[in-house]
């Protein structure tokens, strides 16, 4: 299967940012600015504004997004977030494994495993975040480090789960910094991902699998990085805040 073939998402991470109030401006002003996209559009969101982005994108081109997810069904887990309670709101995607939700927030690749098992079970898509640090890069490790990440947060889901799987490459280093991983770097260590999902899963599903970069893509630099051909597609932080700018990002890849 070629690239053209694979399904490019675009995923805005709005990470801890926008009031209700603000999301519902930005949602308005990003629905028609993406309208016309040939690529799928996501909006992940914090769980505050769910309610408001599932209700305005109803109807719309535009999918709805949480940024975690608690492993449990339900329970004493104390400002924990259940995956049925999200499919209850209507809500279809879920980020897992961010870097900040790993380096902030204790995350672990079994408790990504964890969390990717309880979304997927669910009937959510998930967009599983893997990506190297700095000193990991100049240690000459990424592609090992990746590799396990990825076979980890994978563990016990199915071949036909994976048709809901999308993997994140995002180089922590590149992350919120303004320093984005050259093209022929995202395209090198996406290609790596795809080539553990063969092993795992063979050739069709690795083929098949939605692999995006993420790490301060923005309107200026994301036309080069999506033309490679193991990038499907972005995760989008600072420019997902901009509706003009997200904008940009969804046209390159329904070009690209
Ligand atoms: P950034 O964030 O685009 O602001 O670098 C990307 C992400 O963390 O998903």
């Amino acid at each position: 299967m070629d690239k053209a073939k694979r399904k490019a998402i675009i995923a805005g991470n709005w990470k801890m940012n926008k009031t209700a109030t603000e999301a519902a401006k930005l949602v308005d002003e990003l629905i028609p600015a993406v309208k016309d996209a040939s690529c799928e559009v996501v909006i992940c969101t914090p769980y505050t504004d769910l309610v408001t982005a599932v209700e305005k994108t109803k109807g719309t081109n535009i999918h709805v997004g949480a940024e975690n997810v608690h492993f449990e069904k339900s329970g004493a887990f104390t400002g924990e977030i259940s995956a049925d309670m999200l499919v209850d709101l209507g809500v279809e995607y879920v980020i897992v494994g961010h870097s900040e939700r790993r380096q902030y927030f204790a995350e672990t690749d079994q408790t990504v495993n964890k969390r990717a098992l309880a979304a997927l079970n669910a009937g959510l898509k998930v967009i599983i975040c893997v990506g190297e640090s700095l000193q990991q890069r100049e240690e000459g490790v990424t592609e090992e480090l990746v590799r396990m990440q990825t076979k980890i947060a994978l563990r016990d889901v199915t071949a036909e789960q994976m048709a809901n799987v999308v993997i994140a490459y995002e180089p922590i280093w590149a992350i919120g910094t303004g320093k984005t991983a050259t093209a022929d770097q995202a395209e090198e260590v996406c290609a790596q991902i795809r080539k553990v999902i063969g092993e795992v899963y063979g050739e069709a599903v690795a083929e098949a699998v939605t692999v995006q970069y993420g790490g301060s893509m923005n309107a200026k630099n994301c036309e080069e990085l999506l033309s490679k051909k193991d990038v499907d597609g972005g995760l989008i932080g600072g420019a997902s805040l901009k509706a003009p700018d997200f904008a940009v990002i969804v046209n390159a890849a329904s070009n690209g």
